[in-house]
């Protein structure tokens, strides 16, 4: 019996949405809480693949809650689509629920995300386009739409014109764009609001309801660490807060019911947009991850930038978000080197630093300082237990595991749920008995 984070170690895409699924069989109920349709979140389920952006990825089982909560911001149009995707592959959406507390996604978030971008030409974040930045800036300036203001027929149409008005002001005269049109986006965000009405909760309180029948609860995290408003590169980051204490405020749940902070990392690092990766790969073994690893964003099908595990930044993901263990993913896109690099530490103007800095200008000048460790040439993909895994494969496990000082409860080689080496089931099994240093086989 536990509550469990699942959070992304790194800059995103590490595999969050396979663990999520993995463990969605021993939960509940799965909270998503925070991001928007930035994300993007891959299940594959009997050879079938399933693209999350705003959904859990616990949806797949038909007796699982999903909740959208309070921290999203939820675009209701793309999340109507990925409803009917849903639908149409036979997946049911009727236990999906979303937090009246959500904010909501207008017209002008978009237009305004993508003008931004581009007025700022190279100094560009390289967002998803999605219009997060500018909601969740409206969220905080106080002028947001959350999903109960959506819902109120009343007072929608008198709010939303003059939002319109407002937002026009900046959309004509700062960036040379037609005005948006208050009347057809009324007409639009009242269709959306009837669609979603019947999904639309106090998600505080079903949830409390599961702590107090002691229900499994995944709190299933977007994005990732390092891409985390407070604590990742800012400026290159999303603008909420991925890491662990973003589930707290996102679902509305005080720290003291979760048991148990999953990260999940890839095997390798990468990362999509622009800001500083210091062990980003240019030449043919960056290629060869992008391929085998299929590195292209699920969302914007931009190619993933690929890179050898920075275990400085691993280090400071369990710092931040208190990871008890650590799923490993993609360890199979490794299969083929001969020769695998971890940076341990950086250079920063020959000075040695196994921090990593808070200041953007130093974590751009950081060189990666890597040890180099025998590849194992073979196929992983499927081993299914430790003792089925090439010594290599399982040095290199035991060795990050090392420099992270955590346990791994999970590996990952393959995207099938199958393809999974379950050390510690982190839902059920001790807290803290798993692929640890002292308990990898001889
Ligand atoms: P998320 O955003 O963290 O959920 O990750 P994404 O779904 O964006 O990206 C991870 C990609 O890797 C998806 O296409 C998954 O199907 C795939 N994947 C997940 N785990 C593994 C694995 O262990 N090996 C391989 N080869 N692919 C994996
Ligand atoms: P999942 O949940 C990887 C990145 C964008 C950009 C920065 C800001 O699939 O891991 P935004 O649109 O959020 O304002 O963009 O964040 N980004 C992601 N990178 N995975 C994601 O989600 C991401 N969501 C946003 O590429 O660099
Ligand atoms: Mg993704």
């Amino acid at each position: 019996m536990a509550n469990v984070i699942v959070v992304g170690a790194q800059w995103g895409d590490e595999g969050k949405g396979k663990v999520t699924d993995l463990l969605s069989r021993s939960a509940d109920v799965v909270v998503r809480y925070q991001g928007g349709v930035n994300a993007g979140h891959t299940v594959v389920v009997k050879g079938q693949t399933f693209k999350l952006h705003l959904i859990p990825s616990g949806i797949l089982y038909p007796d699982t809650d999903c909740i959208i909560g309070s921290g999203t911001a939820i675009d209701p149009g793309t999340l109507i689509e990925e409803m009917d995707r849903l639908e149409a592959l036979g997946v049911a959406t009727d236990r999906l629920f979303i937090s009246q507390t959500a904010h909501v996604t207008m017209p002008y978030h978009r237009i305004v995300d993508r003008a931004s971008e581009e007025k700022l030409g190279d100094r560009k974040i390289g967002t998803t386009l999605r219009g997060i930045g500018p909601t969740y800036a409206d969220k905080v300036e106080r002028t947001g739409f959350r999903v109960i203001d959506l819902m109120d027929s009343e007072s929608l149409g008198d709010r939303l014109r003059y939002a319109i008005d407002t937002k026009n002001a900046i959309i004509e005269k700062l960036y040379g764009l037609p005005p948006l049109d208050a009347e057809a986006a009324l007409e639009q965000y009242r269709a959306y609001a009837e669609r979603l009405r019947p999904h639309v909760i106090d998600s505080s309180l079903k949830i409390e309801d599961a702590v107090k029948k002691r229900k499994n609860i995944l709190f299933e995290g977007a994005q990732g660490t390092l891409l985390d408003l407070d604590h990742g590169t800012y400026p290159y980051v999303t603008s909420s807060n991925p890491i662990a204490g973003g589930a707290c405020v996102g679902a509305g749940v005080g720290p003291t019911i979760i048991d148990r902070v999953i990260g999940v990392a890839k095997a390798y690092t990468t990362r999509v947009g622009e800001g500083p990766f210091p062990t980003e790969l240019h030449g043919e073994v960056g290629e060869l991850l992008c391929d085998r690893g299929a590195e292209f964003g699920t969302t914007t099908g931009r190619r993933r930038r690929c890179g050898w595990f920075d275990a400085v930044i691993g280090r400071y993901a369990v710092r931040i978000n208190g990871l008890d263990c650590l799923a490993i993913t993609k360890l199979d896109v490794l299969d083929e080197l001969e020769e695998i690099k971890v940076c341990v530490a950086y250079d920063i103007e020959g000075k040695t630093c196994d921090r990593f800095p808070s200041s953007a200008r130093e974590f751009a000048k950081c060189q990666p300082i890597y040890k180099t460790v025998p590849g194992w040439q073979q196929s992983t993909a499927n081993c299914r237990t430790l003792e089925d895994l090439p010594e290599a494969a399982l040095n290199y496990l035991k060795f990050l595991a090392e420099l992270m000082e955590v346990p791994i409860a999970i590996v990952s080689l393959g995207a099938s749920r199958d393809q999974t080496i379950i050390v510690e089931d982190p839902i059920h099994g001790p807290k803290r008995a798993l692929l640890s240093p002292s308990s990898v086989p001889a």
